[in-house]
Formats: structure tokens, sequence, C-alpha cells
């Protein structure tokens, strides 16, 4: 996902990751300069992300927040890429999107609802793009491996 939104061009700004869980995502952004706030609701997935963090030499630039990403204030049109990988909730989807400063990209992947595979953290393929606020362009939207759907999108500037 970072690879994909870094190729397609990355504003300047500060980056939200939800449900981040140990996060290659947010070290390799944090990497690549970026100040990363990186929520999850797990404080050891939190604990294990800031150690290596800081083995890093990057924990001046990750922020790690113990909260509940559905409800979690996303500040409106702050970030230049809001991003979320196998996790899926309605509500934190819109307030990713509302976060999305205008030109900035959001990208999102989640295991991908079926036949035999559904339930409430699963989402068809397709939908993610359907339910994108209309200010935005989906710049890439596919199933890596059939068992996710992944959406990379742009709001427009
Ligand atoms: C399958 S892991 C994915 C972690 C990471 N995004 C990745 O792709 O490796 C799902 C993560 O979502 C977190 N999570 C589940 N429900 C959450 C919620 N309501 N708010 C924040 N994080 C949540 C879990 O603690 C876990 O770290």
């Amino acid at each position: 996902m970072v690879a994909a939104a870094v190729e397609a061009g990355l504003p300047d700004g500060p980056v939200l990751e939800l449900a981040c869980g140990r996060s290659g995502s947010a070290l390799a952004l944090a990497a690549i300069g970026r100040a990363v706030t990186a929520v999850d609701i797990s404080d050891v997935a939190l604990g294990q992300l800031a150690v290596e963090a800081r083995r890093r030499g990057l924990a001046a630039r990750v922020e790690c927040v113990l909260a509940d990403a559905s409800s979690y204030p996303v500040v409106r049109s702050r970030y230049a890429f809001v991003l979320a990988t196998f996790y899926w909730d309605e509500r934190a989807f819109r307030a990713a999107c509302a976060g999305v400063r205008p030109g900035g990209l959001l990208g999102w992947e989640a295991l991908a609802a079926g036949p035999g595979a559904c339930g409430p953290y699963r989402i068809r393929h397709g939908e993610l793009g359907a339910r994108l606020p209309a200010d935005f362009v989906v710049l890439d939207e596919r199933q890596p491996d059939g068992r996710s759907t992944r959406l990379l999108a742009r709001r427009q500037p």
C-alpha cells in the first residue's frame, strides 16, 4: 500500500493509519520522513510498534494512539494519506475519507466478502470504491490475492 501511494504521488503532509497493528506501513512512511499517527485498539500491538520505531530511530515521527478506530475523532481534511490494511469498519472508513486533504490519498485494504466468506470485517470487492465520497477518484481497486480487496483513491484537489 505504501509503495503504491508513493508511486501514485503522495503530497506533503502527515499520515494517519487506522488499525495499524505492528505496522510496517507506519514505519516505512516514517522512514521516508512522514509524521504518522498510528491508531489501534491493541496496546500490545502499539507497544510493539513503538519499540520498533525507537529501534529504527523513528520514534519522533510515529505517534501511537490507543483508540477505537470506529470512533476515533479524525481531523477533517488534515492528512496527506489515510490508510488502513486488513481492517473494515464503515464508520472508520467514512471518517478516513473525511480526514484526507484535497489532493491527498486514501488507501484501504480489507478481507473480501464472497461465497463462503462473510462477516462484519469483510466487504465485497468494488464496495470500497462505491462508498467513496463524490470528490474522490479511484486510482486502483483490485483483489491482490482473491482474499482481500484493496483501494487506492485520491481526493480531488
Ligand atoms: C489483521 S490486523 C491488521 C494490522 C495491520 N493493519 C496490518 O495490515 O498488518 C487488525 C488490526 O486491527 C486492530 N483493530 C481491530 N479492531 C479495531 C478497532 N475497533 N479500532 C482500532 N483497531 C482495531 C487490531 O488490534 C489489529 O491490530
